[in-house]
């Protein structure tokens, strides 16, 4: 079993080889978004590798997302499976959570001013 380690919130669990990303996040409570039920169609569920392996891209994730993405280490977490290595994954903060926070900062320093 390896050790699957979730950013950016650094929660890890041992993951069965070839159990999905998003499996063995939800076992760690872990949030990583999704919409189509593991599907491959949504595409929420993005996660990024920082280092370790997982196992190598499904022909839908190759379909799916850019070469240059997974030349990057992007991967589909409904898709990517844990091996027997260790493996450390970022889950990217969401667009939607981005605006808001600049928006929020943006503000904050409009009220300092
Ligand atoms: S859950 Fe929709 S693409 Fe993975």
């Amino acid at each position: 079993m390896g050790k699957i380690t979730f950013l950016p919130g650094g929660k890890s669990i041992k993951a069965r080889p070839g159990q999905t990303i998003v499996s063995a996040a939800a076992a760690a409570r872990v949030v990583i978004p999704q919409r189509c039920g593991g599907h491959a169609s949504c595409l929420m569920c993005r996660v990024v590798i920082e280092s370790g392996e997982l196992t190598s891209p499904t022909a839908l994730e190759v379909r799916k997302l850019p070469e240059q993405d997974i030349a990057k280490g992007i991967r589909l977490g409904c898709q990517a499976k844990a091996t027997q290595k260790d493996c450390t994954v970022r889950i990217p903060e969401s667009r939607l959570k981005s605006v808001v926070q600049a928006a929020l900062e943006k503000q904050r320093k409009e009220n300092e001013e």
